[in-house]
């Protein structure tokens, strides 16, 4: 790992409001990317949730690619295996390391006050992908990924315009519990079904877990029955598929007797859109390597840049997926 320099760092944490003390967190001069012409590695320590999904896999390559030897970095990578305890150690770990900057994929949205604060106080920034914290954004330089509540929305929204003033009993998979993602996408499906006639009859974690989805679904096959249960809200596809084995195991017809709508558009998902085993998908778009990347090295290079960044999502229906399911990256 080389040797750290407080240039263009300075300028930065100067603008975030963090203690400068520590002798890490710069790339000023010659860093990568920075326009300066220079070609000095940089190092960044990358906290992942871990491998629960195929959302997850096409996260974690994308992030790969673009944190390459090629691109001028040397990666650290740590998957936390969804374990939030063991993901803020890694944290501490690249702070004591001494690594040019973090990337952080929060398993959940609390908690992040005090290792957050380390990383300021050596002076290391800490860019945040796809999932948000609770903590203040003062202490960390940006956050890209996607608008969770949006999506939340956008599936609630199909849910209201197919089922309307159709009595219908709905269970809920909820991703994992604290997450931003598993938070936001109740709060904004709920929402968008308010004054509608669909009722919430349950709702658990699958933890964004194909197995965790059918376990789950399982449970409330025996519970309410086939026949009770007109609607499935996945929140990823990993668990929509899982409840697909376990409402094809009850013999019933996932998509036609129950049906499902999920979020993440991943390959296995979309390919059970066009099969006709769920009904909706929203996107939910994990290639934000480059993104990252991209802010990892402004902020290094001492540029303003954005506290938020957005991607954008699109949804699709079964006869869309047929459409553009050969097309697709991930
Ligand atoms: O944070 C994004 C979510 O995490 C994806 O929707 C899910 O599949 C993943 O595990």
């Amino acid at each position: 790992m080389r040797k750290k320099t407080l240039l263009a760092g300075l300028a930065l944490l100067a603008g975030l409001g963090l203690a400068t003390t520590g002798c890490a967190g710069s790339n000023g001069a010659g860093a990568a990317g920075d326009g300066s012409g220079g070609d000095d590695v940089i190092t960044v320590g990358f906290a992942q949730t871990g491998s629960e999904s195929g959302w997850r896999s096409a996260n974690t390559e994308s992030m790969k690619e673009a944190f390459s030897a090629e691109n001028g970095y040397d990666l650290i990578f740590n998957a936390a295996d969804n374990d939030t305890a063991a993901q803020i150690a890694a944290v501490r770990d690249f702070i004591n390391q001494g690594v040019d900057a973090i990337v952080i994929a929060p398993i959940v949205e609390d908690g992040w006050d005090d290792v957050l604060q380390e990383a300021a106080d050596a002076g290391i920034p800490v860019i945040l992908e796809d999932r948000t914290v609770s903590a203040s954004d003062d202490l960390y330089a940006s956050w890209v990924g996607l608008d969770f509540k949006k999506e939340g929305v956008m599936a609630g929204e199909w849910a209201a315009e197919t089922f309307g003033d159709t009595p219908t009993k709905m269970v809920v998979l909820e991703g994992t519990t604290g997450s931003a993602p598993a938070n936001d996408r109740a709060a904004g499906f709920d929402e968008a079904v308010e004054g509608t006639a669909i009722e919430k009859i349950d709702s658990q974690t699958g933890d964004f877990t194909r197995d965790g989805g059918k376990t789950v679904m399982e449970g409330f096959l025996q519970k309410y029955g086939v026949d009770g249960i007109d609607l499935v809200y996945a929140h990823n596809d990993d668990m929509a598929l899982g409840a697909i084995e376990a409402i094809e195991a009850a013999g019933a017809e996932p998509g036609v007797d129950i049906q499902i709508v999920s979020i993440d558009a991943v390959k296995d998902g979309m390919q059970a859109l066009v099969d006709g085993k769920i009904n909706f998908i929203v996107e939910c778009n994990p290639l934000l390597g480059e993104l990252t990347s991209g802010l990892v090295r402004d902020v290094l290079a001492g540029k303003d840049v954005e506290k938020k960044v957005y991607v954008e999502d699109q949804s699709f229906t079964q006869e869309q997926a047929a459409e553009v399911i050969d097309s697709r990256p991930y």
